[in-house]
């Protein structure tokens, strides 16, 4: 349990987290305890265990998440319910991001992309990860506010921004703290928000998850009143952005260390390219299906870099779990990170192989987006994001890492100082 209160929490988050759970699942089993962050936990890592926390038994696992971070997010967000609110507000998102839905904003998505590109011409050294972030954040804003551009949106912009910043800060709400300034910026946005929302009701025709949760509204099955519809908005900015952003960054990594894969991922767009021209047309979803290597590129991406190691639930009474007894309000963390590092379910873990994923992994352990009620609504746009993204970058770039190797943490793990590239125009 390491030492008193600190547990073993400054281990967790400086140390390699393959070694953190590596060292311990060896000495202990796929079941053991620990100290995180001023809580008793128990981490799992076998897809069984993982499976009963998270789908057969999830209602003795309720989600459970620092009170700051909740206070910032907004406590109505998905994140945080369980039982009929959760799931009614789940459809409502899950039905703003299915590929139904989505499939109408390639071409946004696709400008997106073409301006981000536009202005990598004339960069000497890009920051992977900060040029990332920006692109994911246009999508997560398209996603959520749809193309038609409000005043609201370029002050959503700037205090979405400083929330951020403050969200990893310490919890201390004094003047001057990032923890403070995000807070007011949370605080700002609501009023943003609420005006928008006023706006929007007056007006008809409007996009994105903003109008899904205010047209349910308008049915009347379960009212969502303005603030559960902000804290969702934000909730699902938050959730959409840093996320994808880390996992774009990953990919570029990996393709750059491994230039046969590269080589061939090229080849496969170039042939994209030939059939876009040939028609004289831009990049459709149907284009996006027939990409089998970067697909499968994307899918080795997200297991190999494991953004999200873990989740955290919390017992919500005594749960006996393989012989051992989970104490009520113990925190539960399935270890995503370890199942998706074992050679048992993933053969030489430590290679980038996406050729493991010719073949559909087994049930329960490959689980990049979650499993069970709280598993990822935005799937299927992270991947489309990242294809469309792939398509243009391997057909008008080549890169080259300028940067050292090495992982940091912020939270999620990126390459070391955001992977500084050159990049230079592709050969054809
Ligand atoms: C590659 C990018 C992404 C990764 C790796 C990822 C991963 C995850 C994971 C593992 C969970 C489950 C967390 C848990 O069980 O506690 C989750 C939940 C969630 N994700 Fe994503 N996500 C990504 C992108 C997105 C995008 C683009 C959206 C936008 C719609 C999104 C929205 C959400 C939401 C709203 C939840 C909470 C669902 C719930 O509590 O029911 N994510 N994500």
């Amino acid at each position: 349990m390491g030492w008193p209160y600190i547990g073993e929490t400054l281990k967790l988050y400086t140390e390699n987290p393959n070694s953190f759970f590596s060292n311990r699942e060896k000495r202990y089993g796929e079941i053991f305890k620990t100290h995180i962050l001023g809580c008793p936990c128990v981490m799992i890592s076998s897809p069984k265990l993982a499976k009963i926390v998270l789908v057969s038994q999830s209602h003795m696992f309720k989600p459970t998440y620092p009170p700051s971070k909740e206070k910032m997010i907004g406590p109505e967000a998905v994140f945080f319910h369980q039982g009929p609110y959760h799931s009614h507000l789940k459809k409502l998102i899950q039905s703003s991001f299915l590929p139904s839905a989505i499939k109408g904003s390639v071409s946004q998505i696709e400008d997106i992309v073409l301006r981000l590109l536009l202005t990598w011409e004339h960069s000497n050294t890009i920051n992977t990860l900060r040029e990332m972030k920006k692109y994911a954040f246009e999508v997560a804003m398209l996603s959520v506010f749809g193309n038609k551009l409000e005043s609201e949106i370029e002050g959503i912009r700037d205090l979405y921004q400083c929330l951020e910043k403050g969200y990893n800060s310490m919890p201390l709400d004094l003047p001057g703290t990032p923890f403070n300034k995000a807070m007011k910026a949370r605080k700002g946005l609501n009023q943003k928000l609420r005006r928008m929302i006023e706006k929007r009701k007056e007006k008809s025709g409007g996009e994105g998850l903003l109008e899904a949760l205010l047209s349910n509204e308008e049915e009347g099955k379960i009212k969502l009143n303005e603030s559960q519809i902000a804290d969702n908005i934000i909730g699902v900015i938050f959730a959409a952005h840093d996320t994808t952003a880390s996992v774009l960054t990953w990919l570029l990594k990996y393709l750059h260390d491994n230039p046969h894969l590269l080589h061939d991922v090229k080849r496969e767009q170039e042939e994209i390219r030939r059939k876009r021209l040939e028609a004289n047309r831009r990049i459709t979803w149907d284009d996006t299906r027939q990409m089998p290597l970067s697909t499968r590129v994307i899918q080795e991406t997200l297991r190999a870099a494991s953004i999200l190691s873990f989740t955290y639930r919390e017992a919500v009474e005594d749960v006996e779990m393989e012989g051992y007894l989970i104490p009520k309000g113990w925190k539960v963390l399935p270890l995503f990170r370890s199942i998706h590092y074992s050679a048992e379910f993933f053969p030489h873990p430590h290679k980038f192989d996406p050729s493991r994923f010719e073949v559909a992994p087994r049930p329960n352990t490959y689980m990049p987006f979650g499993n069970g009620a709280h598993s990822c609504p935005g799937s299927e746009l992270a991947k489309l994001e990242m294809l469309v993204f792939l398509h243009h970058l391997t057909i008008t770039f080549q890169w080259e890492v300028i940067g050292e190797d090495g992982v940091q943490y912020g939270p999620f793990p990126v390459p070391r100082d955001g992977l500084p590239i050159k990049v230079y125009p592709a050969k054809c």
